[in-house]
């Protein structure tokens, strides 16, 4: 089917951009799968695998990994707006168009499905899509990032907030778009608004899908399953760690237990994995982070340590054998956040956090980056393409 064509350009809104450009993002999938093809996957040779928020971020990424670089059979699941008109999709739904394109050239097995993955008729008709391609899982990701859920068994919406607990949280932010470095206030979350979070953002739903697999019968021998959470420096405490998500992931940390006992009988075993900060439509979207991304991202580039959500999974999935021993730390989590929180890094952060203002952000953080990473996003600014020429929609 022929599709609209059009010259299209960022329109920002907030900390999102309403438009996306499908050749730059098809553009970014194609050094992401290069990238990939380049490593080996040795000790993590899944053969197939469920991706749970696979459309953008560290769950594309992931899909990328397992297709490319272990030519595993995928499933990916998101929650991606399909083009209407002249209105462009999503950035997700591109990048998976983007990858099953590139997926069908190399004669590999990668569906996307976009579908809300909280409610319980997604997890049956994707457990059906398993039975008939797979016969049974061997791996499945947890990469959902969502701000609401609808909870299967009462149809309650629950809504995620991103606010301190207990008291009010003051801090320095960045308008990216601004460059303006300005002050937040933030009033605590309250009990409800906690509860929800974790509602959303807690490991009730990653718990539920493995049991529904479970219980259907399509879990392999040896299964194993990884969910993907953030920690950060002390910097990003108040609003990160001991923040409302901060709750979500030590409830989705606590999931590992419940999940572990109930795989026990096939092998199977459940992971966090602590990953970098990143821009992502998630993580742009948390006060303060842009700001100590913009420091981050100066230091860690200039120590040669900066990844990107596709050289985090690549390392994640090349470095650990998750049949065998994984490093894990005190808590049992993976941790591919080392490089982020090395004292060398986080010293010299702190040294500037005081002082930097909307005159110092260009000369004294990496914003510039921050920005390029943030509109890439959307398929903007991506090296090597023409976007006075029109591009599908
Ligand atoms: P993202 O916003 O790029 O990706 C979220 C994914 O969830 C997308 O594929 C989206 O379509 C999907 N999704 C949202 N609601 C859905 C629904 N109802 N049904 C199906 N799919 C749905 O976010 P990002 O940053 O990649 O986050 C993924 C995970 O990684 C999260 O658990 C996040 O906390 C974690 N993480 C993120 C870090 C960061 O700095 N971005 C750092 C460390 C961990």
């Amino acid at each position: 089917m022929s599709r609209e064509k059009g010259v299209i350009v960022p329109k920002i809104k907030g900390f999102l951009c309403i438009t996306a450009h499908s050749a730059g993002l098809k553009k970014r999938v194609q050094n992401q799968i290069n990238l990939v093809k380049s490593k080996s996957f040795k000790n993590n040779n899944f053969k197939n695998a469920l991706i749970l928020g696979g459309s953008t971020g560290y769950g594309f990424a992931t899909s990328v990994v397992f297709s490319f670089g272990m030519k595993a059979n995928v499933i990916s699941v998101g929650f991606e707006r399909e083009p209407q008109g002249n209105r462009t999709a999503s950035s997700g739904y591109y990048m998976v168009e983007g990858l099953n394109e590139n997926a069908k050239n190399e004669g590999l097995n990668y569906t996307f499905h976009n579908l809300d993955a909280f409610s319980d008729e997604s997890k049956k008709f994707i457990i059906d899509e398993i039975k008939s391609k797979f016969g049974k899982l061997e791996f499945l990701v947890y990469s959902l990032a969502a701000p609401r859920r609808t909870d299967p068994d009462t149809k309650e919406v629950y809504s995620s907030v991103l606010k301190p607990i207990g008291k009010t949280f003051t801090s320095k932010t960045v308008d990216i778009y601004k460059e303006e470095v300005k002050e937040i206030s933030l009033e605590p979350a309250t009990d409800e608004e906690i509860k929800n979070t974790i509602k959303v953002m807690g490991g009730e739903d990653w718990f539920r899908w493995i049991k529904f697999l479970k219980d259907n019968d399509v879990l392999a021998p040896n299964f194993r399953t990884v969910a993907y959470s953030y920690i950060g420096p002390k910097l990003t405490w108040d609003i990160y760690n001991d923040g409302t998500i901060g709750k979500a992931k030590e409830h989705l940390t606590n999931a590992v237990k419940d999940i572990d006992t109930l795989i026990k009988d096939i092998n199977g075993k459940s992971y966090i994995s602590v990953n970098k900060a990143l821009v992502t439509q998630a993580s742009a979207a948390i006060p303060v982070v842009p700001l100590y991304l913009s420091l981050l991202y100066k230091y860690m580039r200039e120590e040669g340590t900066h990844e990107g959500c596709i050289e985090q999974m690549i390392r994640l999935y090349s470095e650990n054998d998750l049949l065998g021993a994984c490093n894990l730390d005190k808590e049992g989590r993976i941790r591919i956040d080392n490089f982020e929180l090395d004292s060398k890094i986080q010293d010299k952060i702190l040294s500037v956090w005081n002082t930097v203002n909307s005159e110092n952000l260009l000369q004294i953080t990496d914003i510039e980056g921050v920005k390029k990473d943030f509109i890439n996003l959307f398929g903007f600014d991506v090296d090597g393409v023409d976007y006075s020429e029109p591009t599908e929609i």
